[in-house]
């Protein structure tokens, strides 16, 4: 059995490294190695609205983009006040913002999860931030770690991805609110609420804004539109601000501002795509429960985006292949010193019938054959 090697890519979506490792035509693909809906919003409904002027006039943040963005994540009570506006922040991508954030506060250690979107842990880094860990798997030993290194020294800065991908871990609002009020000395409290927006009630920008807290919001996964490197960080005003310089003017083309605000303003659109990503997570997840039925895995973990599944490392590495070998990507995420992996799946479009067939076929394959046996 082969070990994961650099087949599998740093980052889920990867179709074109995919497609030239294994030679196979990248039209051919299935992608299920990202948490991306599977059924995004209608962009080719919208592109007979758009206007000229979007690729035309420089991309200064439009009045409608604002207020329908802040309608959405705010609520659709929302009212225009200058205060919310000031601390919404509209950024090419939350990964703008990750990378951005160590600049911009107090030089201070971090505390991060062991296991999560990368790119957290990598800014720190560069940044040459003290970093510390708390376990990304179960809600009672995390939150031992972090009170006691909060304990020891309160004056941190605390990275929560909320819920974890690819862990699912969760913290409660109220726990957040906990820590966001221990930390001192310009410590803050940074919640990556990527995949939060099927649970809006669980979001921290349903609550009053806190002062200390940055909140990041990824506009690409739940509309299905990553492509257009979207997404909001909520802060206070001068730390919007210190933002804003380091990512620079215009940084929002014309395109995405009026795609957004479309997609923004259909909430009858987002109220049957949550309904759909619940729906189509579960139907996914059960899909490969034969697989995975079939080779005891050591833990899974379900969320509406994606389901993860912990196996030994060689044996994942194997699964990605046999899947990868037939033009379906899964993600491959290595635990280091735990000699585990993860294989995170997406969720398919079942509308795709001849992805679905093609999904089912390999699965059938793979328990026809046995091949786990070799184990
Ligand atoms: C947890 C998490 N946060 C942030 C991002 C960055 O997303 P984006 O830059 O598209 O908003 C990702 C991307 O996969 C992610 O998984």
């Amino acid at each position: 059995m082969n070990k994961a090697t650099s087949e599998n890519c740093f980052h889920g979506g990867d179709i074109i490294s995919a497609s030239q490792h294994y030679d196979i035509p990248m039209d051919q693909w299935i992608d299920l190695s990202t948490g991306i809906n599977p059924e995004p919003y209608p962009v080719t409904d919208t592109l007979g609205d758009m206007s000229a002027q979007a690729f035309e006039r420089l991309p200064y943040l439009q009045p409608d983009f604002l207020d329908s963005a802040g309608a959405y994540y705010f609520d659709q009570d929302y009212e225009k006040t200058d205060d919310h506006r000031r601390r919404l922040l509209a950024v090419p991508g939350s990964q703008s913002v990750i990378q951005a954030l160590p600049a911009c506060l107090a030089k201070l250690p971090v505390i991060l999860p062991e296991l999560g979107y990368q790119e957290h842990v990598q800014a720190w880094r560069d940044s040459d931030a003290d970093l510390a860990f708390y376990d990304a798997l179960e809600l009672s030993t995390a939150k031992d770690q972090i009170d006691s290194l909060i304990a020891h020294k309160s004056a941190h800065h605390l990275v929560v991805i909320n819920p974890n991908n690819p862990s699912g871990l969760q913290f409660s609002i109220q726990q957040l609110n906990i820590w966001a009020q221990s930390l001192s000395g310009g410590g803050h409290l940074i919640v990556d609420e990527a995949f939060i927006d099927t649970q809006p009630e669980n979001s921290l920008l349903a609550q009053a804004p806190i002062n200390n807290l940055v909140v990041l919001r990824s506009f690409g996964k739940f509309f299905g539109l990553a492509g257009l490197r979207l997404g909001f960080a909520f802060a206070n005003e001068n730390l919007c601000a210190q933002l804003q310089q380091r990512i620079g003017p215009w940084s929002i083309n014309g395109p995405a501002q009026e795609i957004a605000t479309h997609a923004f303003q259909n909430t009858a659109w987002q109220q049957q795509a949550s309904i759909n990503i619940v729906t189509s997570g579960k139907a996914s997840s059960a899909l490969f429960a034969p697989l995975f039925a079939q080779y005891a895995v050591i833990r899974s973990m379900h969320q509406p985006l994606f389901t993860s599944y912990w196996l030994e490392a060689e044996l994942a590495a194997f699964i990605y292949r046999a899947f990868a070998m037939r033009g379906i990507l899964l993600r491959q995420i290595d635990c280091q010193q735990t000699g585990l992996s993860i294989l995170r799946i997406g969720s398919l479009n079942f509308e795709d019938e001849d992805a679905v067939a093609r999904v089912k076929e390999t699965i059938q394959v793979l328990i026809d054959v046995g091949l786990f046996q070799e184990k």
